[in-house]
């Protein structure tokens, strides 16, 4: 039996199966993320922990919580722990491969079409008494059939956006770390350098893991590179974006406008710029929340802390520690 620290409530039954494997769970009651001394304090004394990607995991934390086997996030991303410092301390980490993508992906979808067709603007400006008639002028937007999409991280959330793509006709570009021939075949995507893809496409949408490489992998140079017309969607982390540049770009009319799920820092405090351009539609991190999907993460989370408290491996490493904590 393990004591495993989960640091917020979740969806589904996950924290039933901990418990019926035999485990006591230590549940952080707060809305808001435990700070860094309530993390010390309960992890000094878990043997697994079932953290989110507001959790962050410094050096010196993982040293001072000294029986925890396990970090199991509940999430796809992981920057949030160094899977290097967990290896060398024994520590196993894990995350939420394949559940999310397709509900990441309708959320982006949804971002792109809103910020296309100014579904926010316009509701705003209705309730506030707009509506005055109907207008053959009024919040004229882009088309999203047949445009031109370009995905940055043809990955598993890339690829289920491109999937949606094709029901809109939409001509879809990808770029990454190298080319994919087998997905591209099958999405009928084609490969492009960023810059190439960044000056033809309609729409760009980040699906890049944040890692040294991809923090800021747009910024001022590659927005100016954008048509002024395209519109940067985000649901991936807000370090991909330079935001200070971002703003820059949205208040000198260098692109269209932004939807984004992700922002740096997040939440977003309320006197940032970004708030104040009308062009931006802003969701708080929000792309894989639906209660089948959430629900799902936190079992496959659950499912991680088992294995690794019964000596086994967990089915979704993200790391593999050279000498696990026994
Ligand atoms: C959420 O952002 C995740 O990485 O799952």
């Amino acid at each position: 039996m393990g004591r495993v620290f989960v640091s917020r409530r979740v969806q589904g039954g996950a924290l039933d199966t901990l418990v019926a494997a035999g485990h006591e769970v230590d549940l952080w009651p707060g809305e808001l993320p435990p700070p860094p001394e309530a993390l010390v304090e309960h992890l000094a004394g878990a043997d697994a922990a079932m953290t989110m990607v507001t959790d962050r995991f410094s050096s010196a934390l993982l040293a001072t919580s000294a029986r925890l086997k396990v970090i199991a996030n509940v999430a796809v991303g992981y920057d949030n722990v160094d899977p290097a410092e967990a290896s060398a301390a024994g520590i196993w980490l894990t995350n939420t491969p394949g559940v999310l993508a397709e509900t990441t992906a309708d959320h982006t979808f949804a971002l792109l079409m809103a910020a296309a067709r100014h579904v926010v603007a316009s509701d705003r400006d209705t309730r506030a008494g707009g509506w005055k008639t109907w207008s053959p002028t009024a919040f004229l937007g882009s088309d999203v059939h047949h445009a031109t999409l370009g995905i940055v991280g043809l990955g598993e959330i890339g690829q289920a956006v491109a999937r949606r793509a094709a029901g809109f006709a939409m001509k879809v570009l990808y770029t990454g770390r190298m080319p994919h021939p087998d997905r591209e075949r099958a999405l009928n995507a084609e490969w492009r350098t960023l810059p190439e893809l960044l000056a033809q496409s309609d729409f760009v949408s980040l699906h890049a893991s944040l890692n040294p490489e991809s923090r800021h992998l747009i910024g001022a140079p590659q927005l100016a590179a954008m048509k002024r017309s395209a519109i940067l969607v985000n649901t991936s982390r807000g370090q991909v974006v330079d935001q200070d540049a971002l703003v820059a770009a949205l208040q000198g009319g260098w692109i269209g406008g932004a939807a984004l799920d992700v922002t740096d820092p997040e939440p977003l405090p309320l006197i940032h710029p970004l708030y104040a351009s009308p062009n931006v539609i802003i969701t708080p991190h929000i792309a894989s929340a639906s209660f089948d999907t959430r629900s799902r993460m936190a079992a496959m989370a659950a499912a991680n802390v088992v294995a690794v408290l019964e000596g086994r491996e967990p089915p979704n490493p993200v790391n593999r520690p050279p000498r696990p904590r026994a």
